[in-house]
């Protein structure tokens, strides 16, 4: 089945109790059983859901998943993988990421005893040179949030392997549509479902997409009673995601299975409309560089061609000056809002050093190159040249 196919029908059945053609709500908690214990497959909504059942087995077929779990956020996501991991345990971690995601990494699981390198993963040698005896996960986003770095999935996921560690790509900038990590050789593509999957910018979920495998020696932590039996990577998220609990509600899965029928669309038009725009503005005097894949002139851009089927909505761009220029610049824009998060079908633009990214420290963000000229764009699906002379008249004033 073609994806555009797979996202109006894959897992999707009429109702079988009603015949609904469209999934229903089921908002309730609990479950009537026949007996103690015998049930018909739902016996809590924290454990499993009907709506929340049917929105996971659309999003295994997406992206060439045995399993997908969803999760209350992207973050409820990223600390359900972090929840795998016991003290002691090392993590090897792009060293450009999501401003939130640093923040769970370097604030809450390393207070937890987990230790995490930041390496550009660029550079295969930084990467092989980063594992240590106790390296238990490589974590990465390609292209990085907001640098834009391609990172070859394919390479650093087969490097993770030979370690014995497992590989997780937060594929959120790109959707299932353009880029399917799993099928490069990743273990887990998360997904801040917030963004592309959902589309509409009314709803806040995290998925988790993964390709099975037997975990290779259950440690401790995994021998206590109740952990005991989960002995794949599977078995052990599903377990996390009802033990900790932090499962999405049937209407907000209800909201993403309606988004996720017209992905593929919208997916196309944002990508069509960023090229558009990011040689616009390429060509103007007060932008110094602009950040997308699909630009020849992106170092990743070779990459990219190879791993994805396109180069997605996102962007960012240096404008010539400082913060008193960007500051200026997107205090004018009209069209575009100025506002944090992405993927929604209408445009936002953000400062990422003040905005997404200002959990970073400082001094680290530098190093990264989040300086203060740098803006970054959520291209939405609206006319092109409308949001192009939105940003020329912004310019002009910056
Ligand atoms: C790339 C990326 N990953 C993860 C997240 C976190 O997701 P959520 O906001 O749904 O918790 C975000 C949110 O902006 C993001 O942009």
């Amino acid at each position: 089945m073609d994806f555009e196919t797979k996202v109006i029908h894959a897992g999707v059945e009429p109702d079988p109790l009603t015949g609904a053609v469209m999934t229903p709500i089921y908002q309730t908690s609990t479950y009537a059983q026949e007996s103690p214990g015998h049930h018909r497959g739902y016996e809590y909504s924290r454990t499993d859901n009907p709506t929340r059942t049917v929105l996971q087995t659309q999003l295994a077929e997406l992206e060439s998943a045995t399993h997908t779990l969803v999760f209350s956020s992207g973050l409820a996501s990223i600390d359900a993988v972090l929840n795998l991991l016991q003290a002691g345990d090392h993590v090897i971690a792009g060293d450009d990421l999501y401003g939130g995601t640093y923040r769970v990494f370097d604030k809450v699981a390393a207070h937890r005893g987990i230790a995490f390198s930041f390496v550009d993963l660029r550079d295969e040698a930084k990467l092989r040179q980063a594992f240590t005896q106790s390296t238990k996960l490589v974590w990465f986003e390609s292209p990085t949030n907001p640098m834009m770095n391609v990172i070859d999935i394919r390479s650093v996921t087969q490097i993770a392997r030979e370690h014995g560690a497992l590989s997780a790509v937060d594929n959120t900038f790109m959707s299932p549509y353009f880029q399917r990590p799993l099928e490069l050789g990743a273990d887990i593509s998360m997904h801040s479902m917030t963004k592309y999957l959902n589309g509409h910018s009314d709803v806040v979920m995290g998925a988790l997409m993964i390709r099975d495998k037997e975990m290779k020696s259950p440690r401790k932590v995994w021998s206590d009673p109740d952990f005991s039996a989960p002995k794949t990577l599977y078995a052990r998220l599903k377990f996390l995601q009802n033990a900790i609990g932090a499962t999405p509600g049937p209407f907000d899965c209800f909201l993403v299975l309606r988004g996720i029928k017209t992905l593929a669309v919208r997916m196309q038009r944002h990508a069509e409309n960023a090229g558009h725009i990011a040689r616009f503005l390429e060509s103007h005097p007060k932008v110094e560089r602009v950040l997308y894949p699909g630009l020849e002139s992106h170092p990743g851009h070779a990459i990219a061609e190879r791993q994805t089927s396109g180069f997605g909505g996102m962007m960012t761009f240096f404008i010539r000056g400082g913060l008193p220029e960007a500051r200026k610049f997107l205090e004018n824009v009209k069209l575009f809002t100025l506002a944090e998060s992405l993927g929604g079908v209408e445009s936002l633009i953000e400062h990422p050093a003040i905005m997404t990214h200002a959990s970073i420290p400082a001094e680290k963000r530098r190093e990264i190159g989040i300086l203060d000229n740098l803006v970054r764009v959520s291209v939405g699906i609206e006319s092109a040249n409308d949001l192009i002379a939105d940003l020329d008249q912004a310019l002009a004033k910056a």
